[in-house]
């Protein structure tokens, strides 16, 4: 072990220097930081209260064996498991929807967010923005904090939003919309969102314990060019929250510059309309979690300003762009539902990309002229051709679910799917209502004698 510390000495590190020079840290403190920085941490979930309660996730997580530990946030829980033949995002329950994998420290914003919003002036049916969403851990924890409000999740990089859809698409809140640019294209937008989470892009010191080179490759000039960019992010998110409502800005990085000095540049400017609530650091060799800085800022009170927001035209690429399900579209969506499920849709908007149908419990439809959406909330299927192939998420969106057949998948077959997409069944074709363990876990499909997840 001894051996194992002297790797990370601090005196061989740049990073090791600034930690001692800006927390005045003793050379064995940060040597015990840098540490603990790169050690692998618990693993923890957080519950999609949608889908599941909490009290019954927690008996069907007994009765498999897993241990769950609360922590401060009452739907995150470290998990530890036993038998790890399946990893955890192959688990059905992670397939269906049930958890998503997330730190126990990045889960804060939404969560600190959510807590002072609730204090101060609660949401309802108010639009959120995430300005910084990919891969979608604090999307999607907005859409379960904020049910009746739309959230708008921004991320710029295109190849960062598969992976984003991807986690929406299990996830499937009907309540999110995604779009694609620099945050600070909002800035055309003063006083125009209820709450907004920057969870910003940062030089990610604080994941350390996933890739370590970004210690052993640490440069404070890169930091400086990356805090130029947050504190524009930070501006832009302080003219677009309306008068009286809250910001979080939040990093997993832990040098004061991507920070406190970001925040309090903005604080210490004469015109600041920023008021600082709620400030944290989470340090890893106290938490075990990953580094991680979360802030939550309220704007002060002006005068209400009327503001006409510029109509922008569609850029780039619309074939990827959002459009309402026309009422031919919807009517094909309406037929599948009453035949092949006996039931109907529920109260919502249906959207189309050429990738997806897409049901919103929002009308989309007003904000069009100023975003343009790339994903339109929980999505049910396909449209191909005119014609309707449903997925597994449809379940979530109808009205009632008590005519479906139901089908029961076991562990087993769960085993099957994983290892060939499909599984032999005696059952009849058509369109079922799936359970594993008794618990709803969306709609699948038995095709000449195979059941497919779909
Ligand atoms: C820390 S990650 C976001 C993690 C995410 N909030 C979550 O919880 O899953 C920061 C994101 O900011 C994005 N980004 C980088 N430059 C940006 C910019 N100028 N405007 C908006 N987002 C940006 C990055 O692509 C990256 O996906």
């Amino acid at each position: 072990m001894q051996n194992e510390k002297n790797h990370y000495n601090p005196s061989m590190s740049r990073f090791g220097q600034y930690l001692i020079d800006t927390f005045q840290f003793s050379s064995d403190e940060s040597e015990e930081i840098m540490y603990a920085m790169k050690e692998p941490i618990g693993k923890s979930i957080r519950i999609n209260t949608r889908k599941i309660a909490l009290t019954d996730f927690k008996i069907h997580a007994k009765k498999q064996g897993w241990i769950l530990t609360d922590t401060d946030i009452p739907e995150v829980f470290l998990i530890d498991r036993d038998d790890t033949t399946i990893a955890l995002g192959n688990t059905i329950e992670h397939m269906a929807g049930w958890f998503y994998i997330q730190e126990v420290a990045a889960a804060h914003p939404p969560f600190l967010l959510h807590s002072e919003v609730q204090k101060k002036n609660p949401i309802h049916h108010g639009i959120i923005i995430d300005m910084c969403a990919a891969p979608g851990g604090k999307t999607t924890q907005l859409a379960d904090y904020f049910a009746d409000s739309l959230i708008i999740a921004n991320e710029v990089n295109r190849t960062r939003t598969p992976q984003l859809f991807d986690n929406l698409d299990r996830m499937g809140y009907d309540n999110i919309a995604v779009v694609s640019c620099d945050g600070r294209f909002f800035q055309n937008f003063p006083d125009f969102f209820d709450a907004v989470l920057l969870d910003a892009p940062c030089s990610g010191e604080g994941t350390a314990f996933r890739d370590s080179s970004v210690i052993d490759h640490w440069n404070e000039k890169n930091i400086h060019r990356i805090a130029k960019l947050q504190k524009q992010l930070i501006e832009t998110a302080e003219t677009i929250v309306k008068p009286a409502w809250m910001i979080s800005y939040s990093t997993c990085t832990l040098n004061t510059i991507e920070n406190e000095e970001v925040i309090d540049s903005r604080l210490q400017q004469e015109n600041t309309g920023l008021k600082e609530i709620f400030r944290k650091r989470f340090w890893p060799h106290i938490e075990h979690t990953g580094w991680f800085f979360a802030s939550i800022f309220q704007k002060k009170k002006t005068e209400n300003i009327h503001h006409e927001y510029p109509i922008l035209a569609a850029q780039g690429q619309k074939n990827l762009i959002v459009t309402p399900a026309t009422k031919w579209e919807r009517e094909t969506v309406e037929r599948f539902i009453s035949k092949h499920l006996k039931t109907k849709l529920k109260d919502g908007f249906l959207y189309l990309t050429k990738d997806g149908v897409y049901f919103n419990q929002k009308n989309l439809g007003p904000l069009a002229d100023y975003f343009y959406f790339v994903h339109a909330g929980a999505r049910i299927g396909t449209m191909k051709k005119n014609i309707f192939t449903p997925m597994n998420h449809l379940f979530w969106c109808v009205e009632d679910t008590s005519s479906i057949i139901p089908l029961e998948v076991t562990s087993e077959m769960w085993n099957e799917i994983l290892a060939r997409k499909s599984v032999k069944t005696t059952s009849q074709d058509g369109y079922y209502s799936l359970t594993y363990c008794g618990r709803n876990i969306g709609i699948g499909e038995v095709r000449k004698g195979e059941f497919l997840w779909i």
